[in-house]
């Protein structure tokens, strides 16, 4: 069947009809919200670059979870700036740390929303590598082992999920022996499996101080034009033990997103990262475009792509929209 008998047309002719053959959906169920955590008391800092996005401090980020969970939102990703920096970040790994405090708080007051932990060193290192270095490069092998102590130390705090975002070869594996021998078992992974080295993470180390002091992260971060080599990363997270697999960024990547999504039966998640946000925020400040409508469609057409997750710094807004 074909014009004149076929007319696409009929479907579009008003929302209720539009709504009963829309094929993809968004819902506040697939909605990942992260959230700054900062070493100290009364710290409430919004981010020059991510308007809506702030550092908190322990007490206020609990009153954000509060909001999160009330908006329907089931899941936050934390990420932590803690009070001072050294060569190994011996933050992120410590029982004492900004990360490990905030996890006990969350799971104290708002026990229902499920707690992620990036887990990395970029964000506690004074360098702001990823890992340890070693002759101005990240040494891959040593990083595996703190990285497990990290993830163990964020299990041990409560968190539920732990996300390694750091692109360490073989850490997959490494973390989830390390949570196996340390009695948590049942805690998932979810990995960056497909993490790119690119110009959208600018406004996030604006938020969490975490640029790398020389260099870049080329290194341990994929190459931009690469997609087969996603799916070896992902083909490997898999088989290490990941249970949740992600790629990063999302918008610009939306046919990895497809690929990973056509060849694996692991749940996927892709991360809307910062740039994605403010590129659209500062457009529909210049008066440039509506945002709101903007962001919604990048939302969806993420979903589309075939990602079950979404995190997104828009979060709020969309449960909002969505009715929440
Ligand atoms: C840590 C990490 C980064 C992001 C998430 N985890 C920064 C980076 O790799 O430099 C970026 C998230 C975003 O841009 O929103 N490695």
């Amino acid at each position: 069947m074909q014009y004149p008998e076929y007319r696409p047309r009929r479907l579009r002719r008003n929302e209720t009809l539009r709504r009963m053959v829309r094929e993809t959906r968004l819902s506040v169920d697939d909605l990942i919200y992260p959230l700054f955590v900062a070493a100290g008391r009364n710290i409430r800092r919004e981010v020059p670059s991510m308007p809506g996005v702030f550092n908190l401090s322990v007490e206020n980020l609990v009153k954000e979870a509060r909001e999160v969970r009330r908006l329907g939102i089931p899941a936050v990703l934390l990420f932590g700036i803690p009070a001072k920096k050294d060569p190994l970040g011996k933050d992120a790994y410590s029982d004492r740390g900004i990360v490990q405090t905030a996890v006990r708080a969350l799971k104290d007051a708002v026990p229902e929303l499920m707690v992620v932990t990036d887990v990395c060193f970029c964000e506690y290192t004074d360098h702001g590598h990823c890992g340890i270095l070693r002759n101005g490069d990240v040494d891959n092998d040593a990083t595996l082992e703190i990285l497990a102590r990290s993830a163990v130390s964020h299990a041990k705090a409560g968190a539920d999920i732990v996300a390694p975002s750091d692109m360490m070869d073989g850490r997959v594996g490494a973390i989830r022996k390390g949570l196996d021998r340390n009695g948590y078992s049942g805690v998932p992974i979810m990995s960056y499996a497909a993490k790119y080295a690119g110009a959208f993470y600018g406004p996030f180390r604006d938020a969490a101080g975490s640029a790398p002091g020389f260099g870049d992260r080329r290194s341990y971060q994929m190459d931009p034009p690469n997609a087969r080599e996603a799916l070896r990363e992902v083909a490997l997270d898999a088989m290490e033990g990941a249970d949740i697999v992600m790629v990063k960024p999302a918008l610009a990547y939306l046919d990895v997103i497809h690929r990973v999504r056509q060849a694996f039966d692991l749940p996927v998640a892709a991360y809307n990262v910062s740039g994605e946000y403010s590129m659209v925020k500062a457009a529909a400040k210049l008066g440039w475009m509506d945002g709101d409508r903007a962001m919604m469609e990048i939302l969806v057409s993420i979903k589309r792509a075939g990602a079950d997750l979404v995190i997104t710094y828009a979060a709020k807004d969309a449960a909002k929209a969505l009715g929440g």
